[in-house]
C-alpha cells in the first residue's frame, strides 16, 4: 500500500511541510535513486555503511511497528493520542517503503544481504509477534523509538550528512526530521496502555539491544563485502565516527540513560528545532 508518494514532482525529494507533532502527517516524497555512488558519504566507508546498515533493517523494524500499532489502535480510540498515532503509523509505513526501494539499489551495487533480511523478518513476525504480548510489543517499540530519536538528534545536530550525495542526504534528513516530529509518541502510547516501570525498562533494554545489534551486524556485513575491514582508513573513519569527531558512542550512551529512570518523560519540544531546520530549509 502506498501512502505519500507524489504523483507530480513539484519539489525535489520531499515536501517542505512544517512540523506538526499533533498530527504527524507524512510528507509527500519523490526520491529517485539514480547514480548513487557506493560510498555516498564523503567516500567514508564507516559513515556510509552506518546509514546503509540502518537502511537494510529499517523495513523490517518499521513493518513490525506499523502492524503492532495498527492492531492496538482501538485502545486509544477517541483520545488525544489517536490522531498523532495514526500519523505516526503512516510516517513509518512511508519510511519503510522508501528504504526498501533503496535496498534494491544496494543489491544492484552488488551487496548480498537477503538471508539477513529474511532472518530479521522471521524474528519479527514468527517470534516477537507470536510470543510477546501486545503490551510488550508496544514497550519494545517505545525502546526502538527512543533509539531512533537519539540517532536522529545526533545526525541532525552534527550536520553529519552535509557532504553526502544530495539524494541520500535528503533521504536521511527527511527520515530523521519525521522521527523527531513523532518522537515520544510511542512512549505515550505505551504509558496510556500500561504505565508499569518494569515493562518500559524491559522493552527499552530489548529495543536498544536490537537497534544496536542490527547496526553492528549490518555494518560488518557491508564493510566486509567492500573488503575494507582491514583497511587503515576504515578504522580511522570508524574511530572518528564513534569516539572523536562525531562521538556517536558516548553521545548515544549519554542520551540513553534518562530513559531508564523512573521519572523519565520525553522532552520532544527541545528537539523540534532540528526537524524544523530540515523542513523549513534553514
Ligand atoms: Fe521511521
Ligand atoms: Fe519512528
Amino acid at each position: 500500500m502506498k501512502f505519500a508518494d507524489a504523483t507530480t514532482a513539484d519539489f525535489p525529494n520531499f515536501e517542505n511541510k512544517p512540523l506538526n507533532p499533533n498530527l504527524c502527517e507524512p510528507r509527500k516524497i519523490n526520491f529517485q535513486f539514480n547514480n548513487i555512488p557506493k560510498l555516498w558519504l564523503n567516500n567514508n566507508s564507516a559513515l556510509t555503511h552506518f546509514f546503509n546498515a540502518m537502511n537494510l533493517f529499517l523495513p523490517a523494524f518499521e513493518g513490525f511497528m506499523v502492524r503492532v500499532m495498527r492492531n492496538q489502535l482501538p485502545r486509544i480510540q477517541n483520545t488525544e493520542l489517536e490522531a498523532p498515532i495514526r500519523g505516526f503509523i503512516k510516517q513509518e509505513a512511508t519510511h519503510g517503503q522508501t528504504h526498501q526501494k533503496y535496498n534494491k539499489i544496494l543489491e544492484a551495487q552488488g551487496y548480498k544481504f537477503k538471508t539477513a533480511l529474511k532472518i530479521a523478518d522471521f524474528f519479527f513476525t514468527e517470534v516477537l509477534e507470536k510470543y510477546l504480548s501486545p503490551k510488550m510489543c508496544l514497550a519494545l517499540i517505545a525502546g526502538f523509538e527512543n533509539m531512533t530519536t537519539i540517532i536522529s538528534y545526533i545526525v541532525l545536530k552534527s550536520n553529519m550528512l552535509v557532504t553526502a550525495n544530495p539524494t541520500m542526504r535528503s533521504l536521511w534528513e527527511w527520515h530523521a526530521a519525521e522521527e523527531i516530529e513523532h518522537s515520544g509518541l510511542a512512549f505515550k502510547f505505551l504509558n496510556y496502555v500500561d504505565n508499569r516501570y518494569r515493562i518500559r525498562i524491559l522493552g527499552g533494554l530489548l529495543g536498544t539491544v536490537m537497534v544496536i545489534g542490527a547496526i553492528v551486524v549490518g555494518m560488518a556485513l557491508l564493510i566486509m563485502q567492500d573488503q575494507s575491514l582491514t583497511n587503515q582508513k576504515t578504522f580511522h573513519d570508524l574511530r572518528k565516527f564513534l569516539f572523536t569527531e562525531y562521538k556517536f558512542l558516548p553521545l548515544t550512551l549519554k542520551h540513553l540513560t534518562p530513559y531508564f529512570k523512573l521519572e523519565f518523560n520525553p522532552k520532544s519540544e527541545d528537539l523540534y528545532q532540528y526537524g524544523e531546520k530540515v523542513f523549513l530549509n534553514i
